[in-house]
């Protein structure tokens, strides 16, 4: 890691979805007294904002017009996470299934893009000039967003790992009375709709997702959560300097 003294550890993970990258940025944050922010949650209160009015999210040109319209604010503490748009708490609408099927689409949006970045750039900034460090989470973040990061982490996991992860993480999510059983159905398509979504995000040309220059890679495949946080944390914070 190349902090210098005084300076306030700005962190990027970057990886394809269901990798664990929220639980992980989130822990790391806490861990190291950074403060948190979710870039793919901002994708997705943008896309809510395009379903709510009406756009249609697979005409880039409409999507690019309105681009600059909603209202985002992310709330930065690792312990409560949440993200308002015009206004509404969508934490937890972002995460509902119309929004994440059309989540790729607009992400796609060069105007999107554009947007996102100078607003995740304001909020590390905010962060540095008020002293505090960040852990900023995504796709493009250590490539495109924050070259100049301390650290730069590339979260990967297998398909059948991150499928089986996002399929307990929905069954959860939805109240099922045993969320195992639950995710165990539904994994076939969970894998599906990921690998849909990995194709997209890894595809498209705007700031496709890929390991960026830099970035250490850290295989969560057979890790436990506490030992990628652990794995991050020693990278961020190498044990001679502690
Ligand atoms: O991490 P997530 O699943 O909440 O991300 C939602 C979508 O947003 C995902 O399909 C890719 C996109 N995204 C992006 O293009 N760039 C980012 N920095 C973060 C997310």
């Amino acid at each position: 890691v190349n902090q210098e003294a005084g300076r306030a550890l700005v962190v990027a993970i970057d990886g394809p979805s269901g990798s664990g990258k929220s639980s992980t940025s989130r822990a790391v944050a806490a861990a190291l007294g950074l403060r948190y922010l979710d870039t793919g949650a901002m994708y997705r209160a943008t896309t809510w904002w395009m379903l709510q009015h009406g756009v249609d999210v697979h005409d880039a040109a409409a999507v690019a017009t309105h681009a600059q319209e909603p209202v985002i604010e992310s709330t930065t503490d690792p312990a409560a996470p949440a993200i308002r748009c015009d206004g509404v708490d969508v934490s937890e609408a972002i995460r509902g299934a119309e929004v994440t099927a059309a989540v790729s689409a607009v992400s796609a949006v060069p105007e999107v893009r554009a947007r996102m970045v100078a607003l995740q750039r304001d909020e590390a900034e905010r962060a540095a000039a008020e002293g505090s460090g960040i852990v900023v989470e995504g796709r493009d973040i250590g490539g495109v967003v924050l070259p100049g990061a301390d650290l730069k982490v590339f979260l990967v996991a297998s398909e059948t790992e991150r499928a089986r992860r996002r399929a307990l993480e929905d069954a959860l999510r939805a109240g099922a009375a045993d969320p195992e059983a639950a995710a165990d159905a539904a994994v076939a398509a969970t894998a599906a709709s990921l690998a849909r979504r990995d194709a997209h995000d890894t595809g498209r040309a705007a700031s496709p997702l890929r390991r960026a220059e830099g970035a250490v890679e850290v295989d969560a495949t057979h890790l436990t959560l506490d030992e990628v946080v652990a794995a991050v944390v020693a990278l961020a914070v190498p044990a001679g300097s502690r």
